[in-house]
């Protein structure tokens, strides 16, 4: 493996290709009077780079393949499911009846996608073992933020003034805390215990008559199913509080258990993740919330619904409506339609049977990686696992190497690396997450490069600190990356 630095400077910008007089195309002769442009639309300060369309094609061609995707390779970024997400679910989410259309359009004339949402709605509920869903919150941080408000609006309906305390267990993502308070709940932390379940005792005083409720995502940020989780819901229900279930990581339970089922009473998913459609990407995802049929009339709107039976002579009438005591809309219109195209076609292609083999195979990968590293990775939470599971980046006879050492570094293998330093509770945090879409052979590469760094990281610490020396870019200051983005250059 080459170790030089490359700097990102032999990537040249489109003005530093540009030669004088160069073009693209050459237009014919003008065969009709010439006419001055209005004022104004032409800037004479704005440069233009002067390229033939070789030099074009070949330069954007050039970027792209700077690009690390889910195309390209492993992508075993925890929490963030980054499985990769048949061809198909994009194509047929751009079949013309879907992709032009207009939210405004009489529903008469749009009454398949009416068809497709309220069985989306349909399959969600089932999946999730709730009765009522909807599908416009557009992330799953925005379908925390409509759970949380729908369990805030029931409270006040029943004159529950005092309800205002929302309980997040310590190892929970931050968009919990943050949408819990966004919606005027004050966010009190729940440690968790030894074997990373949360702890039963420390609940127990917070159980009281200010509880709202309590906001759970299972199997946690640790990958760990939660050892005790109908106990907790139990509790909370006693105190008069009701279970909010952050469904980010329903990729380990699909059709083995269903959040109902184990007390939940309203929940998000993220379509993005679970169900096809890449998480992150810069693309629109969506996080439909699911809840038990006493909160239906608190979900936020619109909901598809039959506006009209089927008879003999008709099929049935598709169309929306707004729930009774609705907090009303989150979003424009009708959500990301397109992400529920690509969930519908997903789920529908899985069946039954193959979403449970989603969940099996995403598990079974995580626990092999896991076996296969915790003898040299420290485990700190030492169990079985879900979907995904948690690393030290602290190696015993390598004090000075950090995780992100270790990630850069995987950068070097051609992987792309896993979370860094979250969950919070866990010290120089690895998190990874492998998915069912990955094959025995890439996830033993995986293995071969994890344990050759560590061997690395004993024998040259400094090389690991250098990493990544094979990409465009060298190791970046993270702050100024994020802080002083330059993306004109
Ligand atoms: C556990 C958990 N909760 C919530 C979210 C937020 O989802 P989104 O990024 O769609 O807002 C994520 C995102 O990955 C997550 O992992």
């Amino acid at each position: 493996m080459s170790t030089k630095a490359i700097t990102g400077n032999e990537q040249k910008t489109i003005f530093e290709l540009s030669s004088a007089g160069r073009r693209g195309m050459r237009y014919p002769k003008c065969d009709v009077p010439e006419t001055e442009l209005l004022e104004g639309l032409l800037r004479d300060e704005l440069p233009m780079p002067e390229l033939s369309e070789a030099d074009v094609v070949r330069h954007f061609t050039n970027l792209s393949e700077l690009n690390y995707s889910l195309d390209n390779g492993f992508y075993p970024l925890g929490s963030c499911t980054m499985k990769y997400n048949p061809k198909i679910d994009e194509k047929l989410s751009r079949l013309d009846g879907f992709m032009n259309i207009h939210p405004l359009q009489p529903i008469e004339t749009v009454q398949g996608s009416l068809l497709l949402m309220y069985e989306l709605q349909g399959m969600l509920q089932r999946i999730s073992g709730m009765d009522a869903c909807t599908l416009t919150p557009a992330a799953g941080a925005h379908g925390e933020f409509s759970g949380v408000k729908t369990i805030a609006a029931w409270h006040e309906a029943q004159g529950h003034d005092k309800r205002k305390v929302m309980l997040i267990p310590d190892s929970a993502h931050g968009t919990n805390p943050a949408t819990s308070a966004m919606s005027g709940l004050i966010v009190k932390p729940v440690p968790t215990d030894g074997r990373g379940n949360i702890d039963l005792e420390k609940l127990a005083p917070l159980c009281n008559d200010e509880l709202a409720g309590i906001m759970i995502t299972n199997p946690n940020t640790l990958g760990l199913f939660d050892e005790h989780i109908v106990e907790v819901n139990e509790m909370v229900h006693k105190a008069g509080g009701l279970v909010y279930g952050d469904g980010a990581n329903m990729n380990a339970l699909l059709g083995i258990a269903r959040p109902g089922d184990l007390g939940f009473d309203v929940m998000h998913f993220n379509l993005h993740k679970t169900f096809a459609t890449p998480h992150g990407g810069g693309g629109p995802g969506s996080g439909p919330i699911c809840a038990k049929a006493f909160l239906a009339d608190y979900i936020p709107g619109p909901v598809a619904c039959v506006l009209e039976e089927e008879t003999d002579e008709l099929p049935p009438l598709y169309g929306l409506k707004m729930p009774e005591e609705s907090m009303g809309q989150v979003r424009s219109f009708w959500g990301h339609f397109g992400v529920m195209v690509k969930a519908y076609v997903y789920i529908l292609m899985e069946g039954e049977e193959g979403l449970r083999r989603v969940s099996e195979y995403a598990t079974l990968n995580a626990n092999y990686l896991m076996a296969s590293l915790k003898k040299v990775y420290p485990l700190p939470f030492d169990r079985p696992c879900m979907h995904e599971f948690v690393l030290e980046g602290k190696l015993p006879d390598a004090p000075e190497v950090r995780a992100l050492d270790i990630a850069k570094r995987l950068m070097d293998y051609k992987f792309h690396p896993p979370t860094n330093y979250f969950p919070l509770i866990v010290h120089e945090a690895l998190m990874i997450e492998p998915t069912e879409t990955e094959n025995k052979q890439v996830l033993d590469a995986f293995i071969d490069a994890m344990l050759a760094i560590a061997k690395e990281a004993g024998e040259d610490p400094q090389l690991l600190h250098d990493a990544p020396l094979t990409t465009p870019f060298g190791r970046m200051d993270e702050v100024k990356a994020a802080k002083d983005l330059i993306i004109t250059e």
